[in-house]
Order: C-alpha cells, then structure tokens, then sequence
C-alpha cells in the first residue's frame, strides 16, 4: 500500500523573536518543494499574524500549539474560536510538555481533540512514553492508552482530519532519536489497532508522524519505514535544518 501524503510540521514552542523567525520564515519561502508534503509551522500564539503575514510557501500551513475549546472567562487562554478567527486550521494537541508541565490528562487531550474536530480543525494528537514506561515495557500499553481515549470521544469520520504524533518523551530535546526500527515498532501497533477499531481504509490513510531529536540526518532513514508518515520537529525546525526534513520525505 502507498503511503498517505507526508507531514512535515516545525512546532517551534516557546522560542523565537519576530526578527529570528521573520528571517527563518524567509529561508522556508526560498525552498521550492516539489513534491507533495503539507508542511506545518505552529509558532506561538502571539506570533501568529508575523508568520501569516510573511510565510508564502504555498506547501506551508500555519498551526496553534495549544488551545481551549470556548472563548469566556479563561485568564491568559486562547481559544479555538479566536483561532478559526485568525483562519489557523491546524493546531497541535496534548504535546507531552502540555501534559507533564500544564496537566493535561488523556482524557482532556481527548476532549480537545474532539472540541477541535468539531470546530473544523486538522488535529496533530501528541502521544509518548516515558523512559521509565519504556523501561518497564510499558511503551505499546502507555500509547494504546493514550489513543484508546482519543477514539473512544471521536466518529469514526473525524479520523481523516486527525494526525497522530508519536513522540516518545525520553526522545523530546534529548538528542536521543528512537532508531527507527524502535519507531517504526510503535506506529506499526498504532497503526493495527487503528485498524481493528476503525478499519483498513481509514487507519491506512492515518498520518503517523515521529517526533524526538529529529534531525536533517536522521530524518530520511526514519522515512524509509513504512508507517512513518512524517515528523514533528521540534529544535532543529528552528533552523534552515528543516528544510532537509522537509525534503526527507520524498
Ligand atoms: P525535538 O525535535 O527538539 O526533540 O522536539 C520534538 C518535539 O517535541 C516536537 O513536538
């Protein structure tokens, strides 16, 4: 079976100076892609307007890194609606960071995903284990868990605007990429389960990114196996770098 169009998607978190990324944004305008990849740029919230304003890659889309589901009283929030305002489409949900630092458990992950769905977004559900859960042998238990939460609140139809990132926390920042016979292990299971609950037809066309110290190195290995269907990058999309990742998936 072919694989589903790639994703290449920066989620540059909580970095960046409207000079630093006005100049990045210049880099990833300059780089003709031709072949078919949606790529992604998810800056934080307050950076949103500069990077609409000045990304013209048409292969490029503009993403949130976070949301609520309902403007109203929510001190320091953003929220969906004033999201869909500003035409983002696309926003990343219960990234691990969320989850260890702002404690977002899988069941609000699921919720927002779900919130998200139904305001017209494209979804990019973050999921992962710890060293410690991996250690324990835990890792295909912690992430069936994780994605068994997230299907238990979705239709069956919302799954062709949902992307699952594979992100094993121990790989986040740690310059300690999964191999990818360890990647490729992970989202072979997803990707079966998927299968069992929704059938072959969608869980086929599931995007499956990989995240965790992905480089412009390691980036087309990781490619090769099959149920990789892109990535989810977080320092080196903060540099020129990307644009090898985005070429990785070729
Ligand atoms: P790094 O690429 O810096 O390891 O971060 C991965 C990540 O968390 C992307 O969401």
């Amino acid at each position: 079976m072919s694989k589903p169009q790639p994703i290449a998607a920066a989620n540059w978190k909580c970095n960046g100076t409207q000079e630093s990324l006005t100049q990045l944004v210049e880099v990833f305008n300059g780089h003709k892609i031709d072949h078919d990849v949606q790529c992604v740029v998810a800056p934080t919230f307050v950076h949103i307007p500069l990077v609409q304003a000045k990304l013209r890659n048409p292969k490029f889309v503009v993403s949130a890194e976070n949301a609520i589901a309902k403007s109203g009283a929510f001190t320091g929030e953003v929220s969906m609606p004033i999201l869909k305002d500003l035409k983002i489409n696309w926003v990343i949900l219960g990234h691990s960071e969320r989850r260890t630092y702002y404690g977002e458990t899988n069941e609000i992950v699921a919720q927002k995903t779900l919130d998200a769905y139904k305001q017209g977004f494209y979804v990019i559900a973050c999921i992962g284990e710890t060293l410690q859960q991996r250690e324990a042998g835990q890792t295909a238990k912690v992430v069936l868990t994780q994605t068994q939460a997230i299907l238990k609140l979705l239709p069956k139809e919302a799954w062709s605007k949902i992307v699952l990132a594979y992100e094993p926390v121990w790989a986040i920042g740690t310059g300690k990429v999964a191999t990818p016979e360890q990647a490729q292990e992970v989202h072979a299971i997803l990707r079966k389960y998927l299968k069992e609950k929704l059938g072959d037809e969608i869980a086929s066309k599931l995007r499956i990114l990989y995240g965790g110290s992905v480089t412009g190195q390691n980036a087309a290995t990781l490619y090769k196996k099959p149920d990789i269907n892109g990535f989810l990058v977080g320092g080196a999309s903060l540099k020129p770098e990307f644009l090898q990742i985005i070429d990785a998936t070729k």
